[in-house]
Formats: structure tokens, sequence, C-alpha cells
């Protein structure tokens, strides 16, 4: 049975900017499957991350997740839904409250999802924290004085605190230096396997997706325009957009390779 499955999204913004962002969206994701979405700039990507995540409405079109009608939930049952589906977004430090701690930051996440008393949340904060690879005696520090990687590594320990089936990760590496961004997508590959999570992974960059991916969705102008295993994608893409983006992959020299 599939974990979500999207039907006939479509969305339009208003306003100067606007137009069409989803026309016609379908896709599936199955339990523990990690599904990497690439397209261009403007494409819709993020405008698709949105309306899954409840933050914005679409005009038309159907969401299952987990069996659920997952735009029917309000109220209460939408809040306790939410800790389902989680996310992560691209920047790490507007992800949190400026003057927030390590251990603030994730008691937040908590007292929202978590009915445990109080007594055990220092304990519950140093066990994610461990989980993310960050030391647990970082927790009383200010996530302002975390790096760029740490501060990721923050944001997925939060998006776990309420054991969710599915994170949606829109850029979440796109900051990131090149060494701290495989770090990163090693703990997904790593959270992923460990914890059957699925995982919707949303890049511009193509090398980010091939990375982490069991398939692949190529968008383009608020469509899915060819979608199939990740080798299958990379190797034989069908699509002009996905062979232009394939194109545009920097080739590393390998290590012995004359300069
Ligand atoms: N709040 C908004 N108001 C008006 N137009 C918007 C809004 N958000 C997105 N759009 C428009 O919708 C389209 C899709 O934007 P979206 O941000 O979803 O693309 P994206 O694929 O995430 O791009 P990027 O790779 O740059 O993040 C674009 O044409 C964009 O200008
Ligand atoms: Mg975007």
């Amino acid at each position: 049975m599939s974990l979500l499955t999207v039907e006939g999204l479509r969305k339009t913004h208003p306003g100067a900017r606007g137009g069409i962002a989803l026309d016609d969206l379908s896709l599936t994701l199955a339990p523990g499957e990690t599904l990497g979405l690439v397209g261009p700039s403007g494409c819709g990507k993020s405008s698709l991350a949105r309306v899954l995540l409840r933050l914005d409405r679409p005009d038309a079109g159907s969401i299952r997740f987990e069996g659920q009608d997952w735009l029917a939930l309000q109220g209460g049952a939408l809040r306790r839904a939410r800790g389902r589906m989680q996310m992560v977004f691209q920047d790490p430090g507007a992800a949190f409250h400026p003057r927030a701690t390590v251990a603030g930051a994730l008691a937040d996440a908590l007292r929202l999802h978590v009915p445990a008393p109080r007594k055990d949340w220092p304990g519950l904060i140093a066990a994610r924290l461990d989980q993310v690879g960050l030391a647990p005696d970082l927790a009383p520090h200010p996530v302002a004085t975390l790096s760029g990687g740490q501060r990721q590594r923050l944001a997925i320990a939060r998006a776990l605190v309420p054991n969710p089936k599915l994170i949606v990760l829109d850029e979440a590496v796109s900051a990131l230096d090149t060494v701290t961004r495989g770090q990163i997508l090693a703990l997904l590959v790593r959270l992923q396997r460990q914890l059957g999570l699925a995982l919707l992974v949303i890049s511009h960059d193509l090398a980010v997706v091939r990375a982490v991916s069991h398939r692949i969705a190529v968008m383009q102008a608020g469509r899915i325009v060819e979608t199939g295993p990740a080798d299958q994608v990379l190797d034989r893409p069908q699509s002009e957009i996905a062979r232009r983006l394939i194109a545009a992959v920097p080739q590393l020299p390998r290590t012995g390779d004359p300069p």
C-alpha cells in the first residue's frame, strides 16, 4: 500500500509574480521509500512541499496519507496528524527561534508531540541529539552558535521527535558546503534505513537526489514529466529536461585521472 498518494494537484498563485505552480500533479510514495524530486528553479517544488505539509491549500486535487484524506483533516485531528509528516527547510538558521537553545528547540517539539513527563525530557533530548550525530553536551548552547551542518542535524532531530513516517526535505542541503552536504545526506540514508522512514528529497541539484533516492521524479512547469527508479532516470532519461539536468551535473575527476 502506498504511504502517500497525490492526485491531480493544482495550485495557482495570485499576484504579479503568480502563475500556475502545480498543474495536475500526481505522485505516490511507498513506506520507507526515498523519492528524489528534481526540477529547475520555479517549477513548483516548494509549492508542492507547502501543499503536502498543509501550509497552503491546493485549488484542486487530492492527497491520501496513511490511508487518510489528508486535505480533510482539521483542528485537533490535523494537529495530531501533523507529527506523521515533518519538514526540513533549506535555511537552518531561519528554522529556529533566534534565541533558542539546542535543548529548547527540541523541547518545543516534545511539548507539541510527545506526552512524556518533563523529568524525562533531558534524556529524550540527549537521545535525539545522539541519533543525528550531535554531542549531547551541546544541549545548553544557543542554536545561533552552531555551524550550518550542526543546525541542519538539529532540524532533522526536531523533525524526528514525533516519530514521523515521512519527512519532506526542501533544498535541505543546498546551503551547505560539499563536505557537510555529503555528511548530511549520509545521515539521511542511515536514518531512512534504521527507522524505515519515507523521504521526499526536493532539490534543483540532481547530484543531491542521486545520492539518496530509490526513485526520482522530474518536475517541470508544475508537472511530473518523468519518474522511475533512480538508475533508470539517470542512465536513460526520457525527457528533455531530465537530460538537461543530468548534463548540468559536474563530472568530478576520479583519483588518478590526469589533471
Ligand atoms: N507566494 C507566492 N506568490 C506568488 N507566486 C508564487 C508564490 N510562491 C511561488 N510562486 C510562483 O510559483 C511558481 C513555483 O514556485 P516554487 O517556489 O514552488 O518553485 P521551486 O521549484 O521551489 O523553485 P526553486 O528551485 O527556486 O526553489 C513560480 O513561478 C513562483 O514564482
Ligand atoms: Mg523551492
